[in-house]
């Protein structure tokens, strides 16, 4: 199987249950146009992602890496009326485009997007009391996923759903001795998730479009 296979069936898949949509098609474009890394879920990942939001009945949700935020427009869609979405962002070109973004899909009510290290905007969150989450998803830099986790659990009430992206990596999650310090970060972040007894957790191997990678799905059993 070859990348080139696995695009040609994500376009299949996308021209038959992803309707083109101009919001979003523009702002993947914005994203594009201003030179920011390919690093956005592709159409029918974000289109999961927006599903899962809906089974969990999701009305807050918590998103830990903004980029062009083409990611929280499918996840503000979402929600309900009165539901709100955090997204949290380092880079203040990757801010700024997000914000049109934004502003394009008419969610600048609905989006909170703070700009800054997520390990500050993280405990400031919490300082606010905002939260719990009824969903969060982990995409910003792999090194500092196993502090994410735990950020996303201080987050959490029991049965927050808790998704991660980039879990596979190509493959290279399997290797132990990897010096990539993304590798070792997810590798750790997936440590945690199987000794943590308030979580119950797995991962999906995904092809498509953006390569070989993966989704970690936790949910929250325990009591807060
Ligand atoms: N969720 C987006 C993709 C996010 S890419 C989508 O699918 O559309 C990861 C983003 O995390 C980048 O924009 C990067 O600038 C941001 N990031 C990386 N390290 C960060 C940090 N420490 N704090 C906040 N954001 C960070
Ligand atoms: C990278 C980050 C992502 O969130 C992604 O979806 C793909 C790649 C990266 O940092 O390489
Ligand atoms: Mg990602």
């Amino acid at each position: 199987m070859s990348q080139e296979q696995w695009t040609a069936v994500d376009r299949y898949i996308t021209d038959l249950l992803v309707p083109p949509d101009t919001v979003l098609d523009a702002a993947l474009q914005a994203c594009e146009a201003a030179g920011l890394p390919p690093h956005n879920v592709s159409p029918n990942q974000g289109k999961f992602l927006q599903l899962l939001a809906r089974v969990q009945g999701a009305r807050t949700i918590l998103e830990i890496g903004t980029l062009g935020a083409y990611s929280t427009i499918w996840l503000a869609r979402a929600l309900p009326a009165d539901g709100s979405l955090v997204t949290l962002e380092a880079d203040p070109k990757h801010a700024e485009i997000a914000r049109a973004n934004i502003a394009r899909a008419n969610l600048t009510e609905v989006v909170d997007l703070r700009l800054g290290r997520d390990l500050d905007t993280l405990p400031q969150l919490a300082a606010e009391d905002r939260g719990p989450f009824d969903l969060i998803f982990i995409d910003a830099d792999k090194p500092s996923n196993p502090d994410y986790f735990a950020w996303a659990l201080k987050l959490s009430r029991r049965g927050s759903l808790i998704v991660a992206d980039n879990v596979v990596r190509n493959g290279a999650v399997v290797d132990a001795a990897s010096n990539d310090p993304s590798v070792q970060g997810v590798r750790r972040f997936n440590e945690l998730l199987a000794e943590s007894p308030q979580v119950s957790a797995t991962a999906i191997q995904t092809v498509g479009s953006k390569g070989y990678d993966g989704f970690v799905i936790a949910i929250v059993t325990a009591e807060l």
